[in-house]
């Protein structure tokens, strides 16, 4: 049997959605219960039926590889039932609301709703407007939590502690969600966050929230202890933010000439999709610094141990930022 033990007293949320508003004991408990989980199914457990007679329903108005089908992973594993919503071809084309078809899935007895859409703000307004878990799957460039939190898992696992390393987010800051719960999430645990990019990318005004800003790549990567590369999200753009992508790679691909002047150990992740040649070369990409795949994998262990969060016990809690009448955040920076 795996011990995951009771329902954490510290845990009342009921949905997840970003890394902003949560603590650092919060986060450390998501993360402790998914190295359980991963821990477990390293050990061959495949099934560990925690939320047996639960349903998930995968809610995506955006692509996705990685998320969507972990988080139906995750579910299956912990004995609930999925379902995966089709936007193009559901009733949202006869003029049906978001909220009325969300509201509706829920007639049907969903216990999770999980959702990703280009909107900031979108799942705070379905848990506002629905009685069951919601959690973020992504919502513009707002947050993305969980992969968040996979990253700081996989650095933690490397490293075993977030306390005094320094992670650099390297590319499109300005609209990555995946950037803004690192920098929550990584912060709160005590690593030191620098965003690097092109200055059409990266806002001096990170340094507000004691976040260091660089637009030289170079210049840091010697006293970098992690790198996240972050993909150029061109399809948030309405227009380049550089000449070109050949001029964007001269900067900023994180290539072999680039590893030989960082640490030893430099650790480096990538959210994905990766798109080669521009934000990483292959052969970094592949190469032994490189923990991306592990990302993948803590990636399901990270959403088994959210999903058991909310819709267990303990999660029947308070709204989280919602019981607390804070509307959704979107950093201007
Ligand atoms: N990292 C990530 O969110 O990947 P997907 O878009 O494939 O889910």
């Amino acid at each position: 049997m795996v011990d995951i033990g009771p329902p954490p007293e510290c845990w009342t949320r009921r949905h997840l959605l970003g890394l902003e508003e949560l603590s650092a004991e919060e986060i450390t408990l998501i993360l402790d219960k998914a190295m359980v989980f991963k821990e477990a199914m390293t050990a061959g457990r495949k099934k560990i039926p925690l939320l047996t007679g639960k349903t998930c329903v995968n809610l995506f108005f955006e692509n996705s590889t990685r998320t969507r089908t972990s988080f139906t992973l995750a579910a299956r594993r912990l004995g609930a039932d999925t379902l995966d919503f089709s936007a193009s071809t559901s009733s949202l084309s006869k003029g049906e609301t978001f909220i009325d078809t969300a509201k509706n899935l829920e007639a049907m007895g969903v216990d999770v709703v999980v959702v990703r859409h280009r909107t900031p703000g979108t799942p705070q307004l379905l848990a506002q407007n629905l009685r069951c878990s919601v959690i973020n799957a992504g919502d513009g460039p707002h947050e993305h939590p969980t992969q968040g939190l996979l990253d700081i898992m996989t650095i933690r696992e490397r490293r075993g502690s977030l306390k005094g390393l320094t992670v650099a987010l390297v590319g499109d800051i300005a609209h990555s969600r995946t950037a803004r719960s690192n920098i929550w999430g990584l912060k709160k645990l005590g690593a030191h966050v620098i965003v690097c990019g092109p200055s059409t990318l990266v806002s001096p005004r990170w340094a507000e929230i004691d976040v260091e800003y660089s637009y030289s790549l170079d210049d840091i990567l010697p006293r970098v202890d992690v790198l996240n590369l972050l993909r150029i999200q061109f399809e948030r753009q309405f227009s380049r933010p550089f000449p070109s992508v050949r001029e964007y790679a001269h900067l900023y691909t994180m290539d072999a000439q680039r590893l030989a002047k960082t640490k030893d150990d430099i650790l480096i992740l990538a959210p994905g999709p990766i798109n080669r040649g521009v934000e990483v070369t292959p052969e970094v990409a592949d190469g032994s610094h490189s923990a991306i795949l592990e990302q993948v994998t803590n990636g399901v262990a990270v959403r088994m141990a959210v999903l058991w969060l909310v819709a267990g016990e303990r999660g029947k809690g308070e709204g989280g930022c919602v019981a607390a009448g804070l509307a959704p955040r979107c950093s201007s920076i």
